[in-house]
């Protein structure tokens, strides 16, 4: 089953820890997690993804697949869809490599890291 991780300790925006008491992380989590609950996508939270440099960082893994580290998103819906959009379609790779053509817009520029799997 495809994981999403998102850091909860990440800011909001560069410069800018929080927003109404809450760290960027801990908003786009909460998007994310409302947004997954609907397509059966496992959401966890972490505490620090060493992404720190970058705001709003998550990972996209599943045994056996690829890894991505996605980062600098704007904590808001509309990002928390595109997470969940690539999620799935990583979820039904083989590999967990997504063809470009498949990225929803709303990653594209985000993209951190890509880990093999072990
Ligand atoms: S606080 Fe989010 S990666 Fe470190």
């Amino acid at each position: 089953m495809t994981t999403i991780t998102v850091c909860d300790t990440c800011n909001y925006a560069p410069g800018q820890k929080m927003l109404d008491d809450k760290t960027g992380g801990e908003i786009l989590a909460g998007h994310v997690e409302r947004l997954a609950a609907e397509k059966g996508i496992e959401v966890r939270r972490v505490s620090c993804l060493m992404g720190c440099e970058r705001h709003c960082n998550v990972a996209i893994q599943e045994a056996g697949k690829l890894t991505y580290v996605l980062g600098k998103f704007t904590p808001d819906a509309e990002a928390a869809a595109a997470i969940i959009e690539y999620a799935e379609r990583h979820g039904e790779s083989e590999t967990g490599q997504v063809p470009f053509k498949q990225w929803p817009q709303g990653v594209k520029g985000h993209f951190v890291a890509r880990v093999p799997s072990v």
